[in-house]
């Protein structure tokens, strides 16, 4: 039987502050502090995120022990995030895992924030889990990518966004529109009663399995420009449909990569992950897939975007392999795999 082992996983490499204790593969608590501040800049303010994070990160650790009922002696690791994320944002979650680890004499774990959300598949809860090998659809703020995931700890990157991420896609079109930051969920939100095929816009075909969204953005900005200057109501008007047909082609072109690494790769045990996974339509998009044979596992909503559950998870299997961090070691901003 798997050891029980109680790992505090801490979560600081964007905007979110998060803390999570997992006994096994169990969630015992998963607390976020997200941070209002930057919607009213339209897009994430690093100096202002590592501020909010050293505020945050106090009575988040308090609310995480205390939701799980436990105290500090009770854990026996500490895991943060090393990166990939904002430095001022990783400094103070890394700094406080240290000072912890430090304090109780208990290990570090170091993590990629990328891996973690894909290992938050294998949290014990209601979804379902994947098996071995499987591919992955990564789609977050900040990184687009497809990848073979060939164990827990063993991961190979098959392609990725040569530009924006889908989120960042998303997050700039709704910006565009005057939506608040992040857009994402909004422009999910608004598309639900909308047309996907009322406008169409380009879909980019890279090469191999990689991504372009910036031709997309282009579009959307000249399609923008062009209709307020003969309707100055435009937006408003068309919100519904302008928002269905720009997910339409976020999902689109992801759904083509995907649907071309299975059939490449023969494998059709598939899974997203990634604060764009909890997108109604690419969520939908995967399930049709099931209607082809593929195994399509979704994450719990809980487990989409950034979370210290997923931190905690990936600490699992690392502290089951007797990977260890160090204190001498920095964030890394472009944590590679
Ligand atoms: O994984 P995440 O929380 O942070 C990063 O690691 O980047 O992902 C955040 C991204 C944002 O771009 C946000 O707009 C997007 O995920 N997102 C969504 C939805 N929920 C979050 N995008 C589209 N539809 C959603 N429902
Ligand atoms: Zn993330």
């Amino acid at each position: 039987m798997e050891k029980q082992s109680v790992i505090l996983g801490i979560e600081s490499s964007c905007d979110d502050t998060s803390v999570a204790i997992i006994k096994g593969r169990k969630i015992l608590s998963n607390f976020i502090a997200n941070q209002e501040i930057h919607s009213e800049y339209g897009g994430v303010v690093p100096e202002l995120a590592s501020r909010a994070h050293q505020q945050n990160i106090i009575p988040v650790i308090q609310k995480g022990l205390s939701n799980a009922g436990m105290s500090l002696d009770e854990i026996d690791a500490i895991a943060y995030t090393r990166g990939p994320g904002l430095l001022g944002s990783l400094l103070v979650g890394s700094s406080f895992a240290k000072g912890l680890s430090m304090g109780l004499g208990k290990p570090l774990i170091e993590v990629n924030h990328m891996k973690a959300h894909i290992l938050a598949h294998f949290i014990d809860d209601n979804s379902s889990t994947p098996s071995f090998p499987f591919l992955c659809l990564t789609v977050s703020g900040g990184h687009t990518q497809i990848v073979l995931v060939k164990s827990a700890l063993e991961m190979e990157i098959l392609g990725g966004t040569i530009d924006d991420a889908a989120g960042e896609a998303f997050d700039k079109a709704a910006k565009m529109m005057e939506i608040p930051y992040p857009g994402g969920p909004l422009v999910d939100k608004y598309a639900q009663s909308g047309n996907p095929r009322a406008f169409p816009f380009k879909i980019s075909s890279m090469k191999d399995y990689n991504f372009s969204f910036s031709g997309l953005k282009t579009g959307i900005l000249y399609f923008l420009r062009d209709n307020v200057a003969k309707n100055p109501h435009f937006v408003k008007e068309n919100l519904h449909d302008i928002c269905a047909s720009i997910q339409y082609t976020i999902v689109e072109t992801l759904m083509r990569k995907v649907e071309k690494a299975s059939k490449d790769l023969n494998i059709t045990e598939f899974a997203i992950a990634g604060g764009v996974s909890a997108n109604s339509e690419l969520r939908k998009r995967f399930l049709a897939k099931e209607k082809e044979g593929w195994k399509s596992h979704i994450p719990n909503f809980d487990y989409c975007t950034d979370n210290g559950a997923m931190i905690a998870m990936a600490g699992h299997f690392l502290y089951e392999a007797n990977e260890f961090g160090q204190l001498k070691s920095t964030p890394n901003p472009r944590m590679k795999f």
